[in-house]
């Protein structure tokens, strides 16, 4: 598996914006694109994982709280209309699939957005809201009252396309 391959390269276009697409389908079928930018990839229980983190005041919670995986599509420069525009708008208003194609991912449910160049297929192994009583003073300096929840995902696949 290459989760690591290319990860300066990916971590560069993942953490700023334009960002990356994170896709979910849950478990009605429904799926839903949003733009993320927070996120880390490492190691947990010997396997390797990819936390993403998500508001719960976004359309993307509903779904991802109502699905088994999610997906990571990171594209190198490109899509950035697309990015913008799945980073402001709802899924809850717009169709995303008239924005970005969802193509079928490897191994998960979730699918891929078509384009991109680094993309992680994550298994939720784990989920719960960051909470204030634990949060240092710098981190609540960054807490507007709407702590995100983290998604711990075993990358159970990546892949780079050149
Ligand atoms: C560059 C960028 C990065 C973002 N990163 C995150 C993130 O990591 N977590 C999050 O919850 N929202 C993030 N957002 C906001 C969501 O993408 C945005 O609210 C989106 O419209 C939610 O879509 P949805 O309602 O269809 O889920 C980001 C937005 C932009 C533009």
């Amino acid at each position: 598996m290459k989760h690591l391959k290319d990860l300066e390269q990916m971590m560069k276009y993942f953490t700023q914006p334009p960002g990356a697409f994170l896709t979910v389908k849950d478990k009605d079928g429904r799926v839903n694109t949003m733009t993320v930018c927070w996120g880390f990839i490492g190691e947990m229980w010997s396997e390797p994982h990819f936390i993403c983190v998500v508001r719960p005041q976004r359309y993307t919670f509903n779904l991802i709280e109502n699905a088994v995986d999610y997906t990571i599509s990171v594209p190198y420069g490109n899509l950035v209309k697309e990015l913008q525009i799945c980073g402001t708008k709802s899924g809850a208003d717009i169709n995303k699939s008239e924005i970005v194609k969802f193509i079928p991912a490897k191994k998960t449910i979730s699918p891929v957005v078509d384009g991109c160049n680094a993309y992680y297929e994550c298994l939720i192994n784990y989920s719960d809201s960051l909470k204030e009583a634990f949060m240092s003073d710098e981190a609540k300096s960054h807490y507007k009252n709407d702590a995100h929840h983290f998604y711990i995902g075993k990358i159970i696949e990546a892949y780079i396309v050149d």
